[in-house]
């Protein structure tokens, strides 16, 4: 249990003041015209109050906006510069760091065990500027374009008349969108429900660049392995807490860290050498396919332990504003279109969520200097003195003119088209999918995956999106598809079209 704390960030020994810092006379009755009379405007202290409860919530993250998380500490603990330049990963450093982990499609008030994919954000306040890597509990995604990312998104919320979730319109954009497939199938499985976020692992699920000292470009992958071990909630545990403690996650979290029980994960990284992703089997920039771990086995690096938790939620994690844009010197991001996409997406909701200024709050701010010709905008804090605020100038304000190649790019050209990504040899928007559900799924897995998938069809999946459901499954595994086609039609009382398999044993 938590218990307030009169001594924390407020002066608690004088009494209430106005924001101004003059004395309030009351925090309890307003200044009325006798004591059954009219209230008047000018009474500070209450117009203040009332107007500044108004404006107490600002807006919600679009996606991922139900979330929690800490602060700790990334240790390297492994020789990895023949890869990378980056200052926080050379072995021996040690970097200050906040997590955020989050559900993607609930609402902020939303429970914390829905199932859902679970967003793993990281910031690390490098000496080098921020990085961070904002992933998901998951190593692939649902689909491989941005232009698809909000229609994705308006699937997974709610109904523009009713305003209730619903499952066709998620099986009529998945079973359109035969990309999803992989993502899906993660996601119906059981890491669809981690058991608490210390339980489940961490993906960059993009590919993005390292850059070493030499200037040799490799790709990578960022894996985060918990420490504590993958365990994961059944349905039926899912939902008994979905009423009894929505918010059993971020509850965890901090209860964990409180008890001194710091949570903890492995860094590992799958490098691929730059050259390699022109002939790799699948295309190594489509978020909807991994690397094999066989081809690309992972290395590690280090690891990182969250160790202590926000003193206040909103202006430390509900004001936490993670991008992918933010890299440092040895890193970059790679061809994905999606993380393309993503590098314009973040800061721009931060902008409208947070305001102009969002990096100038305490947990958006770099540790470390910066010099940026960017100015003013609402909520401006920093002082700039008189320095030239443009460049080039001729009053010793530092500025950048580098011209060329960047140390961390790569070779394009081309007509300009609308266009899905070249074919790598294996790939298929079913196969990864299937080698999933068939060669790391057990037995018991499957049949789960199939209880949960007929459990969200017989919520309200009609036709015409409920027979290409059972041919999407199909085309992932046939046994697994006509298994959730066998259980949807009993359990719903339906007849299979063309004959009763089922009556016929
Ligand atoms: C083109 C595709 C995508 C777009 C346009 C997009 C856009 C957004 C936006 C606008 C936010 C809210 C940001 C804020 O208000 O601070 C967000 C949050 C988030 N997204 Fe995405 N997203 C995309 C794909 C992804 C992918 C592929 C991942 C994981 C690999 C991901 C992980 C997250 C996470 C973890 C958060 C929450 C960050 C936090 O804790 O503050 N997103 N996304």
């Amino acid at each position: 249990m938590t218990t307030l704390d009169p001594t924390s960030n407020h002066d608690s020994t004088i009494p209430s003041t106005t924001e101004s810092g003059a004395p309030r006379q009351s925090d309890a009755n307003s200044l009325s015209v006798g004591p059954n009379g009219p209230l008047l405007l000018h009474d500070v202290a209450l117009v203040e109050k009332l107007a500044r409860f108004d404006r107490e919530r600002i807006p919600e993250r679009s996606p991922h906006a139900k979330g929690s998380g800490a602060f700790g500490e990334l240790e390297i603990t492994e020789d990895v510069s023949r890869y990378t330049k980056a200052g926080l990963f050379q072995k021996g450093v040690t970097t200050p760091m906040l997590a955020r982990f989050s559900t993607v499609a609930g609402e902020l008030g939303s429970p914390d065990t829905w199932r859902d994919v679970r967003g793993f954000a990281l910031k690390f306040y490098t000496q080098d500027g921020n990085f961070d890597i904002v992933g998901n509990n998951t190593p692939t995604f649902f689909v491989r374009d941005p232009m698809k990312f909000p229609d994705f998104i308006h699937s997974q919320k709610r109904l523009p008349d009713s305003g209730l979730r619903d499952n066709n319109m998620q099986w009529d954009f998945w079973t359109l969108s035969p990309e999803s497939s992989h993502q899906v199938a993660y996601l119906m499985g059981d890491r669809g429900l981690p058991k608490t976020w210390r339980n489940m692992n961490g993906y960059s699920s993009h590919t993005y660049m390292w850059v070493n000292e030499a200037g040799e470009r490799f790709w990578v992958k960022y894996h985060f392995l918990t420490e504590q071990g993958v365990e994961n909630l059944r349905n039926d545990e899912a939902d008994t807490l979905v009423s009894k403690d929505g918010d059993y996650h971020r509850r965890d979290l901090f209860e964990a860290i409180k008890n001194g029980d710091f949570p903890s994960w492995r860094v590992e990284v799958q490098i691929m050498p730059y050259d390699e992703a022109k002939s790799y089997r699948f295309n190594p920039f489509d978020l909807t396919k991994i690397w094999s771990k066989k081809d690309y086995p992972r290395i590690p690096v280090g690891r990182f332990t969250l160790n202590r938790n926000p003193v206040n939620h909103f202006a430390q994690i509900e004001q936490a504003a993670f991008s992918p844009s933010n890299t440092v010197p040895g890193t970059g991001v790679s061809p994905d279109k999606m993380l393309l996409g993503r590098i314009f997406s973040y800061p721009d909701a931060q902008r409208n969520r947070l305001g102009t200024n969002f990096n100038q709050l305490p947990v958006n701010r770099p540790v470390v200097p910066t010099n940026s010709y960017d100015k003013e905008g609402a909520m401006e804090y920093t002082d700039s003195g008189n320095a030239p605020v443009y460049a080039p100038n001729s009053y010793g304000r530092a500025f950048q003119d580098a011209q060329g190649p960047v140390d961390n790019g790569w070779e394009a050209d081309g007509e300009l088209v609308r266009s899905a990504y070249t074919l790598h040899a294996e790939d298929d928007d079913f196969g990864q999918a299937h080698t999933l559900v068939r060669d790391v799924f057990t037995e018991e897995q499957r049949g789960r995956l199939v209880e949960t998938v007929t459990g969200t069809l017989l919520g309200g999946v009609v036709e015409p999106v409920l027979s290409r459901v059972f041919e999407y499954w199909r085309n992932i595994d046939q046994e697994v598809g006509d298994n959730i086609e066998k259980a949807y039609r009993q359990q719903a009382g339906d007849q299979v079209p063309g004959g009763d398999p089922i009556a016929e044993g």
